[in-house]
């Protein structure tokens, strides 16, 4: 059996990443590979439940640090019931976002501190980290305006103001070049069949897809 591969999807508010993830997806299926799509915060339906705690309601309905504990409940049993089991399978497991998303949100733009997070990396993923994690880079107003013209309820950290989603856009851009053996950063703008492009070539190159 094949090794499973663990590729996540990062990036601010409206920047294409569930877009791009349905396409990638298509492409690695029409491979013959077996693939399991999932997302955060949820992915299972525990997760799912803590999900509609997180992102509905007002702005601070959660201080940053109990933001990021929920996050990281969420995280736990996603991990343990889909994507741990889909990669001791072999699948192919892509999830729209992931532990990133809790270092930049609730870390780099939330101000929670980045000790606690990297100890929640640490003792809750337990070494589950992604083979390949693609950071989608657009600027802030073009994403807040994608993701406002794009229909939904879970709005509260579109609403969080410019200067959030700036520090959030440099948070990414940091674990991108800290880490760059994992990370890849994706020009998220231009047309959908552009991205779709730069997506599958970072995949091949770092991932070997056609071995
Ligand atoms: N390259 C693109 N050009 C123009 N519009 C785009 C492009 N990529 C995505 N969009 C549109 O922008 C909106 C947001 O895209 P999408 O939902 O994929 O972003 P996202 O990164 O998943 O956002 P969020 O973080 O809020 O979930 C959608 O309406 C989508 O159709
Ligand atoms: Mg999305």
């Amino acid at each position: 059996m094949s090794k499973g591969r663990f590729i996540t999807f990062e990036g601010g508010e409206g920047a294409g990443k569930s877009t791009q993830l349905k396409r990638l997806v298509a492409h690695l299926e029409a491979e013959g590979r077996e693939v399991v799509a999932t997302r955060e915060p949820g992915g299972s339906p525990g997760a799912e439940a803590i999900r509609e705690l997180v992102l509905k309601g007002s702005a601070d309905r959660w201080s940053p640090v109990t933001e990021t504990l929920l996050m990281y409940a969420a995280r736990r049993d996603h991990v343990e019931r889909v994507i741990r089991p889909g990669l001791a399978r072999g699948a192919w497991v892509i999830c729209d976002r992931f532990a990133d998303s809790t270092r930049a949100y609730q870390g780099a733009a939330g101000g929670t501190a980045p000790e606690l997070i990297a100890a929640l990396e640490t003792y809750i993923l337990e070494g589950t980290r992604p083979d390949l994690t693609l950071i989608f880079d657009l600027p802030v107003d073009v994403g807040l305006e994608r993701a406002h013209t794009r229909a939904g309820t879970e709005m509260r950290f579109e609403s969080k103001g410019q200067a959030f989603h700036e520090r959030l856009r440099e948070g990414f851009l940091a674990i991108a070049k800290a880490e760059p053996a994992r990370c890849v950063v994706i020009d998220a703008t231009g047309t959908l069949g552009a991205v779709e492009a730069r997506v599958w070539a970072a995949v091949i190159d770092r991932l070997a897809v056609h071995d």
